[in-house]
């Protein structure tokens, strides 16, 4: 096994400020910077706040910036970096540190309580509920997200504009409308719920100009761009302007 010295930058703070400070720590074959950042705890820096759960890319916990790229700590291996680089780890600037590496991201929770969940087809039991193979496949792609949020950090329409926030919801939360509007269960348009409107209305989808940098950050590699927001904003479109489409939801056609 061989070990050498990697040169750290490390954001220490809180809320009130704060800057880089410059570490050297040993590193071993096979590491991932979740260990390092924890070998740096156990060695120089015992009060250093990190988030982390799983070591294992499904919690979500670790999400950082690593060399200005949001990443999962525990799934970035030290292997792609040179010796000689230094590795700057800095907290997700999206969201308001809370101390070092830790951020408040109870903004995202805020906007999933805003998405109505699925809402049931009326006179169908569970557990009776059929439907079409492509259409489990297609939100089972949805449905892997480990809600790191890297997508809703890098996405640049609330990255450097704090005043988006109330009005956008974030390439995480229209993901989650786009599937639930492409379910062929769900019964919210019967419930007078028009998933599409309120994704437009107030959800914020026409700030999303599919620059794909949400796709490009997820560690589950789910095509957030390609197949969750481009369809749904053709269909919004569709909805919104197309004289047949609309002239069909007057008469009643889904
Ligand atoms: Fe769970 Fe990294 S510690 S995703």
């Amino acid at each position: 096994m061989s070990s050498y010295q990697a040169g750290f930058r490390v954001w220490r703070g809180d809320k009130d400020g704060g800057g880089l400070e410059d570490f050297s720590v040993e590193v071993n074959d096979g590491e991932v910077v979740l260990d390092i950042i924890h070998r740096l705890q156990a060695t120089q820096a015992s009060d250093l706040a990190v988030r982390w759960n799983c070591k294992a890319g499904k919690c979500g916990s670790c999400s950082a910036e690593i060399n200005g790229r949001p990443r999962l700590m525990c799934m970035t291996r030290m292997s792609v970096f040179t010796r000689e680089e230094t590795i700057t780890v800095t907290p997700l600037r999206a969201f308001p540190v809370v101390r070092d590496l830790v951020t408040d991201v109870t903004f995202n929770y805020t906007k999933a309580r805003e998405v109505p969940s699925f809402v049931p087809p009326p006179g169908v039991a569970a557990g009776d509920y059929r439907m079409q193979q492509v259409d489990v496949d297609r939100s089972q792609e949805f449905r892997k997200c480990i809600e790191c949020f890297l997508c809703q950090d890098t996405c640049h329409v609330v990255r450097d504009h704090e005043e988006n926030k109330t009005a956008f919801a974030g390439p995480r939360f229209l993901m989650r409308v786009a599937e639930l509007d492409m379910h062929p269960l769900d019964a919210a348009s019967e419930a007078g719920l028009d998933r599409k409107k309120t994704a437009q209305d107030e959800h914020g989808l026409g700030y999303c100009n599919i620059t794909k940098c949400c796709t490009e950050v997820c560690p589950e590699g789910i095509k957030i761009t390609d197949n969750a927001l481009i369809p749904l904003k053709e269909r919004a479109v569709d909805r919104k302007y197309d004289p047949l489409v609309w002239l069909g939801n007057k008469i009643g056609r889904r």
